[in-house]
Order: structure tokens, then C-alpha cells, then sequence
């Protein structure tokens, strides 16, 4: 295994944030990971996937571990279902795509998200209706501390929006080594969510298919998500706040635009990305820290930004949402 020191991670976040780790190596196996802690029993770890979900505010002085375990299995199928087996490591989109290619059907909503297959349980990951959780079978994470393998069936991840007992109880306790989805070999189509049925349209699709549906997916997201590749970014910065519906309807009384969407026990989930833009922040750049002139929510780097920048614009969109609506974001980007 190569040891790095002071390595830029510029590369390693889609943020494109420039900060230097002390260390940084990459693992394959568990046994690496073992060595590597083995090694270095003193120094802060830290595990990266994509990258496309933190935001790097300094220099990283500890040991920055790449999860790189590969390979994808089919380990078994019953009449309704194949049960497919994915390394940490693998690239969440090119997994969507393998399995799309096979007929396995679930992850079809889930197209174009970026990072890797062992960050998706951390949050949830969610996307056009369909969450994680609707198509998660079972994961294996490494213990840090008692340096064992513990299964996590469904009940213990315990998920929420955009929540875990990875990201809750157990941070920074666990390293995701590989997860098991479990794919309707019969698709179970899900349209109903935002713009999936007039894109169909517009594609003129006329029978439906999870490559179908895959690609409309694609088409929408590519609209008005900023390519990591073009504009720095993490994706929806915020989480969108949900709120008690006696709230919602004074709110909708003095803001009769607002956007929410009822949620079930009396709750209301806002548009975090109308109530920024209503801020005025939409499009607004100071230096090279912005918001996204296309999805309020995200916020970008226009190349040279730092980390505390973007935290900092950050911390005053928050404020001013707070200040305009009394509804407080909270951050769904690990902040690092
Ligand atoms: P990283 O950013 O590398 O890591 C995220 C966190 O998980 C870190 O705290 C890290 O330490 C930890 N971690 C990573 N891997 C492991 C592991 N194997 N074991 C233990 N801990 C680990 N998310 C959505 O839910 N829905 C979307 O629609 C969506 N759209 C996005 C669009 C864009 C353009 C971008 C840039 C991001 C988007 N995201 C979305 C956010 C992001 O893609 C997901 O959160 C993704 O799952 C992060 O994966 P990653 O491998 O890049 O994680
Ligand atoms: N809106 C605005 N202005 C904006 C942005 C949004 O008014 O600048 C309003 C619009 O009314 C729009 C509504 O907000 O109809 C919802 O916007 P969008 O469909 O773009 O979705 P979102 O709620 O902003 C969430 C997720 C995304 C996910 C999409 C699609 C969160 C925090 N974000 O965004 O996830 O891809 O729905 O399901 O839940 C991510 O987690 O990184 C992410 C991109």
C-alpha cells in the first residue's frame, strides 16, 4: 500500500476545494484497512468515497483513507427479487447503469447521483421519489475500534431523510465495506415525482422502462444540477427543512407562493431552494463562492474558493432565511 504525505485533495472533492491531507492512501480490503489502522494507531482517519458530499474548510491532519473495494455480485434470487452485492468503492452511477442493464429494477430514480456505493446508506441517499432505504437489503462495516466486521440489516440503520445511524449514533465509528440491494426482477415503476412524467413526454417515450425513466432522470437532473466537473459543488447544500402544518398554513398565508409538500403526521416539507431564492440569493457570486443561478439549494465554487467562503455564504443564507421566514436550515453537506 502507497502512503502519501501532504497530498492536495483537490482532486478527491467535488467541491474542488484545495486543502492538503497529512496522510492519504487508498484501501482494498478489509486486511488493508487493518494494517493501516494497525500502523498508525494515534492519527485522526477520516473515509472518503466520491467526495461529493463534504465540504473541506482546512488542511486534514490526520490519515485520509480512500475506500477503493471493488467488485459487484449477484448472491441470490428468489422469485421476486435478485440480491446484488456492491464493493464500498464502486461509482454509484455506473452501478445504477450496470444493473439497469441486467433488468434489475429499483435504482432507476436514483440515476446520476455522484460518489460511491458505501456512502449511499450514510445519508439515505434520495432522489425523485425514491430513497435508499426502498431498495437496501443489508451492508458490512468495519468496526474501528473493536476492528470487527458487523452486519446492519435494514431496522439498524435506521433510516430517515437523508439520516442514519451512520451519520447520528455510530459517526465516525464504522467503515461501510460493501452493500447488498435487494431489485425487483418485475419493475415497480415510480413517476408520480416532480417532472419524471412530462420529461417521458417529452421524450416521446410511449412504453415505460426503468431505462426509460433512467434516462429522463438524467435529463432533468442534467438541466439544473451543475456538473462537479464544470462548477464545484456538493449538491443540495441544505436539507429541506420540514415544519408542524400549523406553521405551514401562516407561512402560506404571508408567502402565498411558498413551496411545501405534506408529509405524513401533520408535517409539511419545504422547498429549501424557494425560500433562498426568495432571499435573493439565486445566482449570487462573491469571489468564487456562489449559489447556483439555476437551484438556489446548491451552492458552487467558481474555481479558486476556499472552504471557509463557501461555509461563511453558507452561514449567511441561513441567517437570512431565518430572519425572513423563521424556519432555520440545516446542512445536509458533512462539513469537515
Ligand atoms: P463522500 O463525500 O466521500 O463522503 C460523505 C460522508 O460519508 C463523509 O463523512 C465520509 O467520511 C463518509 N463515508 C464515505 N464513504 C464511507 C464508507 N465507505 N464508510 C464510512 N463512511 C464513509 N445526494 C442525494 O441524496 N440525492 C441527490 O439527488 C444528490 N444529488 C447530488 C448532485 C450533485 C451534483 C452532487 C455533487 C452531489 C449530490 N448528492 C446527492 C450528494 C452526494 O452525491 C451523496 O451524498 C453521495 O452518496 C456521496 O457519496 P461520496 O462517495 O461522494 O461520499
Ligand atoms: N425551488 C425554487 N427555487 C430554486 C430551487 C427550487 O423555487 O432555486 C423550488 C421549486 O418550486 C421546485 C422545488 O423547489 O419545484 C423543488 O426543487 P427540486 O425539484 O430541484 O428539488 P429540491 O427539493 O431542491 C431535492 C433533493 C435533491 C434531489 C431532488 C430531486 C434535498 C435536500 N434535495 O432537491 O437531492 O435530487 O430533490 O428529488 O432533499 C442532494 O441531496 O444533494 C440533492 C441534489
Amino acid at each position: 500500500m502507497q502512503i502519501q504525505e501532504n497530498i492536495s485533495l483537490r482532486p478527491y472533492n467535488t467541491f474542488g476545494i484545495d486543502v492538503l491531507a497529512k496522510l492519504f492512501a487508498g484501501f482494498k480490503d478489509p486486511d488493508d484497512l487493518e494494517e493501516l489502522l494497525t500502523n498508525y494507531p494515534e492519527l485522526k482517519m477520516m473515509i472518503l468515497g466520491g467526495g461529493s458530499n463534504i465540504l473541506l474548510t482546512k488542511d486534514f491532519d490526520g490519515l485520509l483513507l480512500k475506500n477503493e473495494i471493488k467488485g459487484i455480485q449477484e448472491i441470490h434470487e428468489d422469485s421476486e427479487y435478485v440480491y446484488v452485492k456492491a464493493g464500498a468503492g464502486e461509482n454509484w452511477h455506473q452501478f445504477v447503469l450496470y444493473c439497469i442493464g441486467r433488468n434489475w429494477a429499483g435504482l432507476e430514480n436514483l440515476s446520476l447521483i455522484p460518489g460511491n456505493i458505501g456512502a449511499s446508506p450514510m445519508q439515505n441517499i434520495g432522489a425523485y421519489g425514491v430513497e435508499l432505504e426502498d431498495v437496501f437489503f443489508d451492508l458490512e462495516a468495519f468496526h474501528l475500534k473493536e476492528k470487527r466486521i458487523i452486519t446492519f440489516t435494514r431496522n439498524d440503520c435506521e433510516f430517515g431523510y437523508r439520516e442514519s445511524v451512520f451519520k447520528s449514533k455510530h459517526k465516525d465509528q464504522f467503515v461501510i465495506l460493501n452493500v447488498t440491494y435487494q431489485l425487483r426482477k418485475k419493475p415497480k415503476y415510480t413517476t408520480s415525482y416532480g417532472a419524471i412524467k412530462e420529461e417521458l413526454d417529452r421524450m416521446g417515450v410511449k412504453e415505460l422502462s426503468i431505462k426509460a425513466i433512467s434516462d429522463a432522470v438524467i435529463s432533468i437532473r442534467s438541466s439544473k444540477l451543475p456538473d462537479p466537473h464544470q462548477i464545484g459543488n456538493a449538491g443540495s447544500f441544505f436539507k429541506n427543512p420540514e415544519i408542524n402544518s400549523d406553521l405551514f398554513v401562516r407561512l402560506n398565508t404571508a408567502f402565498p407562493g411558498i413551496v411545501g409538500y405534506e408529509l405524513p403526521a401533520g408535517k409539511v416539507k419545504l422547498a429549501a431552494g424557494w425560500l433562498i431564492e426568495q432571499c435573493g440569493w439565486k445566482g449570487f457570486r462573491r469571489g468564487d463562492a456562489g449559489c447556483h443561478a439555476k437551484q438556489a439549494l446548491v451552492l458552487v465554487n467558481h474555481g479558486n474558493a476556499r472552504g471557509n467562503e463557501i461555509y461563511d455564504l453558507s452561514e449567511e443564507i441561513l441567517q437570512s432565511v431565518k430572519g425572513k421566514f423563521g424556519v432555520v436550515l440545516e446542512r445536509e453537506v458533512n462539513i469537515i
